[in-house]
């Protein structure tokens, strides 16, 4: 067994540099073996529940692949499916859900919620992304930069704030936070006054830099940011005040909308956009990344998605090959068991 088996991961706060580099390791073996034609069936009739309270395209369907390349079956459960939320507590359904299950994986509205059910359930809990945190994302984001420069100490990464219509939640820059200064890695916010992280975490990382010799900076200027940037990670989110008020209009109209600055006095914001000349301003390998979905012509120019320092699709591709480590290491104890 390794030190990661039977763990959750709700949140990447506790995932030392060791734990790090096990999941990078290990998704790149197993990239490597399953081009090469070899199959892991580490969780061959083992089950991840897959509870989606809001819509996804990666995370759901890599979650459910990855489970069937792994010999096991994943079940998406989207709200309506289950009782949850409408005869039934969480509470109540995770002490049955997890006499079934070997793993549960949530996209939830709120990270308190995944945190109870952590404590509730038995099995191994993983965030699929909520109003706090995004650490498949995160972990991806950066197993995409070290399958390709194996290094990460002293890499300059900017997480660049693009306007865009929507509000999507910060937990991809909170989660990034987390580990970035424990890789050695400079970490830049650049994003508009009010965009800020929450500052207990932006705080974490500052300490967590000071161990490492990192940087952790928040500027509110995309030209400055982007100056020998080894990576320019564009991402638009709102405060989680604001996620949460989105969500509730979703439920309500069927349209995300709140009342964020961005939204209401769009003008203000509309020049955050990530453009060649920015990318030129980066390192000439400078890599760029979107977590998508994109919104093109608004966050970042069509060309900047398609160019060629772009590496958008093998980031989003590199999601099953994460997620299929993750669920190998903390199901199925690989590879020690
Ligand atoms: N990046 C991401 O989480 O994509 P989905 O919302 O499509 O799952």
């Amino acid at each position: 067994m390794t030190q990661l088996a039977g763990r959750d991961m709700t949140t990447l706060k506790d995932y030392d540099v060791d734990d790090l580099y096990m999941i990078f390791d290990t998704a790149r073996q197993m990239k490597l073996e399953w081009k090469r034609g070899q199959r892991h069936p580490i969780l061959q009739d083992r089950t991840l529940a897959m509870f989606f309270e809001i819509p996804s395209t990666r995370t759901s369907i890599s979650f459910e692949t990855a489970m069937t390349q792994l010999g096991g079956h994943g079940i998406y459960l989207s709200p309506g499916r289950t009782w949850i939320k409408i005869e039934e507590s969480w509470r109540d359904a995770m002490r049955v859900i997890d006499r079934y299950v070997d793993g549960i994986t949530a996209r939830l509205m709120e990270h308190s919620v995944l945190e109870q059910i952590a404590e509730w359930a038995k099995v191994p809990v993983i965030n699929a992304s909520d109003d706090w945190e995004h650490p498949c994302q995160a972990l991806t984001d950066f197993f995409t930069f070290f399958e390709r420069r194996r290094r990460f100490e002293g890499a300059k990464w900017v997480a660049a704030w693009g306007y865009r219509e929507s509000t999507a939640p910060i937990g991809l820059v909170h989660s990034s936070l987390y580990i970035a200064p424990r890789l050695g890695i400079d970490y830049v916010i650049a994003a508009p006054k009010g965009y800020e992280p929450d500052p207990k975490v932006l705080e974490f990382a500052k300490k967590e830099a000071e161990v490492t010799g990192a940087k952790i900076e928040f500027v509110d200027n995309l030209e400055e940011a982007v100056e020998g940037a080894d990576v320019i990670n564009i991402y638009s989110y709102v405060a989680p005040k604001y996620f949460r008020m989105a969500l509730d209009a979703y439920k309500k109209t069927g349209k995300y909308a709140a009342p964020a600055p961005h939204v209401t006095n769009p003008e203000k914001y509309k020049h955050w956009k990530v453009t060649d000349e920015h990318v030129d301003r980066a390192k000439r390998n400078v890599m760029v990344m979107h977590c998508m979905p994109v919104a093109r012509g608004e966050e970042c120019d069509d060309s900047v998605v398609d160019g060629p320092r772009s590496v958008m699709i093998d980031e989003a591709e590199n999601r099953l090959h994460v997620q299929k480590a993750i669920l190998a290491l903390l199901l199925g104890g690989y590879p020690g068991k």
